[in-house]
């Protein structure tokens, strides 16, 4: 199977059906693109926006599609695979991308061997800067792996991980915005607290916050060496980071990162 000449189909065009499927229109790949959702108005807006078939219902997404990506919430994932688990086959690719939902219960309900894969993208996915954790359930191949890789590419980073980091990874970079929102949340404050302008509190903290991550990226050096070479001795740096960990601000991201693991090992069980 060929990304370039493959049928994928999407069930759910939510939040992130929607990501996806920008992302692959925008990646100008040749794939045919169909989409179903329960409700009616999101197959009409992603029709007109974006140009690409809308299906009768699952079940004849399912008999057409080569590539199935199922972008429904968690709890909907099974009765959903029950719907068209008759007619998937060792030809075609099921790719999940519900929180929490391991390979296994979605092999669970399928009527034979079908290739599966799990990905745990993230919401910068949604302006092709997420990064989307790929992991192969037990009858999906390097093949499947590297077709779901070309599909996830369109939104940003991939990485290929065991299932048994997933729980991790949700963690860490599934959960992950909503930590960095809340970091820019509290820097915006802070500055609005000693006095300045909320618009220019904002720029200086987004591109605060943006320009360090590319710093990272592009030196290659670990956060350590680069905050030190701005922390000088008896300096203002010195004397905000000593207050950040007074605070326990390290203690409250090991905590948070602790449990949100611990979240998504019970959700999956
Ligand atoms: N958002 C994130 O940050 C994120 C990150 C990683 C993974 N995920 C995973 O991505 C999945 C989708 O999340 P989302 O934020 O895109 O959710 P969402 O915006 O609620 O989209 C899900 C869509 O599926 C539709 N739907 C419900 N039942 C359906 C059915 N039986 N057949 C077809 N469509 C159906 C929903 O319609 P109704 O609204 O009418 O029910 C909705 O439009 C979830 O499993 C989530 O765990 C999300």
């Amino acid at each position: 199977m060929d990304i370039a000449n493959c049928k994928i189909g999407i069930i759910g065009g939510g939040n992130m059906g929607r990501a996806i499927i920008k992302g692959l229109c925008t990646a100008s790949s040749k794939a045919e693109i169909t989409v179903w959702d329960a409700d009616e108005s999101c197959c009409k807006r992603l029709k007109e926006d974006l140009k690409i078939k809308v299906a009768q219902n699952n079940r004849e997404l399912a008999a057409d599609a080569d590539i199935i990506i199922l972008a429904v919430k968690p709890q909907i994932v099974t009765p959903v695979v029950n719907e068209i688990a008759d007619l998937l086959s060792a030809r075609k690719l099921l790719i999940s991308i519900a929180a929490g939902i391991p390979c296994r219960q979605l092999e669970k309900a399928l009527a034979q061997e079908v290739p599966t894969v799990r990905i745990m993208p993230n919401t910068p996915a949604l302006i092709n800067r997420g990064v989307s954790a790929i992991a192969a359930g037990r009858s999906a191949g390097k093949e499947h792996l590297a077709l779901a890789r070309a599909i996830f590419s369109s939104l940003g980073e991939t990485v290929i991980v065991p299932e048994s980091s997933m729980d991790m990874v949700t963690a860490v970079s599934g959960s992950g915005p909503a930590y960095v929102f809340l970091v820019i949340e509290a820097l915006l404050d802070a500055a609005v607290g000693i006095g300045m302008n909320r618009d220019l509190a904002r720029t200086l903290v987004l591109e605060t916050v943006a320009g360090s991550t590319e710093l990272v990226k592009q030196t290659g050096k670990q956060p350590m060496e680069l905050k030190d070479m701005v922390t000088s001795p008896g300096g203002t740096t010195i004397a905000g980071l000593a207050e950040l960990e007074k605070n326990g601000l390290r203690h409250a991201f090991n905590e948070a990162i602790k449990s949100a693991c611990q979240r998504s090992k019970e959700l999956g069980k």
